[in-house]
């Protein structure tokens, strides 16, 4: 058996889905939570990017234990001092160093000439190696790039001190035969003295991310790089849960395994989903509400006789409990901490405090609470905490047969609350609008989605909404979760306001 190391980009290729912007904290939340689910390396940002990647990959750096923290860095000696300040202070540091190496990024958008591309790969990679011993090469664009072109900025980044090479599939462009070919032929061809580990970066604009990096796992890969829920740029990247699960359900096949903890993999899954703001299909594989649901009669029928007829994957391997009991407005502190536990959650004796108040709220109004409420309400509560906008009241008036009125009021600050009211033509528009006039902007509403955590009359609704910045198109993605539907509206669009605020802000 081979072992396969997981490398997700996240809190970097995956925050670049557009609408995502995650705070420090919420990085550092979903790195800790990564951690926990056996992932190898993090890729916590691109210091150079901005203030607030530095700060999330510092952060990230002193919080990881176990996992390798890596920053990304272009070809240039500043990104790589940056990415040095912000990784000093991790247990493992590691750099990725990228270049493009196709015909047309060269050409068009690096204005390189292909020796200069391969003099600035040795130059930079050699710099690196002063400040990483463990230093990762990608040539961007990798699959578009001539073979032996590929293979000379593939082996210069080696010489240079490279110990990981990542082939980038950028623009999802490959297919799992020429994908897997590629990797062979590399791998047959470099010259080391070294181990050297070489990894694929798929992205799904064909629908193949995940089918390619199982081909390059086949043709020699021993690193897979992806994200939590395949986000990331256009289609996204390669979800890491789909591999995980396809190398450990095909052990058979790929005679390989992984140090993924499979039953952190759902709640890996939802922590991502409510603080990006980009839902899960029902339909996707692994982790989608619909994958361990059967519906036509003989499939039901073959289920209740024997689970292996149609499910090839348990549900509580990946963390999907179904048949786990749920707690209700009866149940006592005790019992609440002993189902937190399980559920993976740690609590001082005053975040329980505060933790079980919540739930008693909760189950005063919905009669069973599930493992899908408990953790939706710690993925709320934690978001609440690190938001200076808080929602405090909506008050409606509705008419069946014209247009609707809010009052909403809302904590601006650490003592500040504001109360506006407006009309809208729906109540959700109307409560939109007096959040917008306590806000003083007016971002465009560019989606607005709503789905119910879980069966049921009672059920918690989870609304997803993304707003957009009208002049640049930039976009940003709220969640809201709560018992009430209108209530759940109105917080994620809170959530998303404020980080349009911000970002407002921070362009004056
Ligand atoms: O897709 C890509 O090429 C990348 C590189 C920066 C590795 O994300
Ligand atoms: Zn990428």
């Amino acid at each position: 058996m081979k072992n396969i190391q997981f490398f997700d980009t996240t809190l970097r290729d995956g925050e670049q889905t557009p609408g995502v912007n995650f705070n420090t904290k919420e990085k550092v939340q979903i790195a800790l939570q990564l951690e926990k689910w056996g992932i190898d390396t993090i890729e916590a940002g691109f210091p150079i990017a901005s203030e607030g990647d530095f700060e999330a990959v510092q952060a990230i750096a002193g919080a990881a234990k176990r996992m390798t923290v890596a920053g990304l860095a272009r070809c240039q000696t500043k990104d790589i001092d940056r990415a040095y300040e912000a990784l000093k202070d991790a247990v493992h540091p590691q750099i990725h160093i990228f270049l493009a190496t196709s015909p047309i990024h060269m050409e068009y958008k690096l204005k390189m000439t292909p020796k200069e591309v391969i003099a600035s790969i040795g130059e930079h990679v050699s710099y690196a190696k002063t400040k990483f011993e463990k230093v990762q090469f990608s040539p961007e664009d990798a699959t578009r790039t001539e073979k032996d072109f590929l293979l000379k900025a593939v082996q210069t980044a080696i010489d240079a001190g490279a110990t990981i090479i990542n082939i980038p599939d950028t623009v999802g462009y490959s297919n799992p035969t020429e994908y897997g070919q590629l990797f062979s032929y590399l791998i047959e061809n470099i010259e080391s003295e070294q181990e050297i580990i070489f990894s694929s970066h798929c992205h799904d604009d064909l629908g193949m991310a995940t089918a390619n990096a199982l081909a390059a796992i086949e043709n020699g890969a021993r690193r897979v790089e992806g994200t939590v829920n395949g986000i990331g740029e256009r289609a996204g990247n390669t979800a890491l849960e789909e591999v995980a699960l396809a190398l450990y359900i095909r052990k058979d096949f790929y005679q390989a395994e992984s140090n993924i903890v499979f039953n952190e993999t759902k709640r890996t899954s939802d922590l991502v989903s409510r603080l990006s703001g980009v839902a899960v299909p029902r339909n996707k594989a692994i982790i989608g509400a619909n994958a361990y649901a059967h519906e036509s009669g003989i499939h039901q029928d073959g289920v209740l006789k024997n689970p292996d007829t149609y499910e090839i994957i348990t549900p509580s391997l990946v963390g999907v409990n179904t048949n786990s009991l749920p707690l209700g407005k009866l149940s006592g502190r005790h019992a609440f901490a002993t189902k937190m536990e399980e559920l993976g959650y740690q609590f001082t004796e005053d975040e329980l405090k505060t933790a079980f108040k919540s739930f008693k709220a909760l189950a005063d109004k919905k009669k069973q609470v599930t493992d899908e409420d408990l953790i939706a309400l710690m993925v709320g509560q934690t978001q609440e905490l690190e938001e200076c906008c808080h929602l405090e009241r909506v008050q409606l008036q509705y008419v069946s047969d014209g247009s609707q009125g809010a009052i909403v009021s809302m904590k601006t600050g650490e003592t500040e609350t504001k109360m506006e009211s407006a009309i809208g033509s729906g109540s959700i528009q109307a409560i939109y609008n007096s959040i917008d006039k306590i806000m003083e902007q007016k971002p465009e509403l560019k989606q607005y989605s709503i789905k119910a955590i879980t069966g049921g009359e009672d059920a918690q609704a989870e609304v997803y909404v993304t707003v957009q910045d009208s002049r640049t198109k930039k976009q940003f993605n709220g969640t809201g979760i709560d018992f009430d539907v209108l209530q759940a509206s109105a917080k994620a669009y809170v959530q998303a306001s404020e980080r349009f605020k911000r970002e407002m802000e921070q362009m004056k």
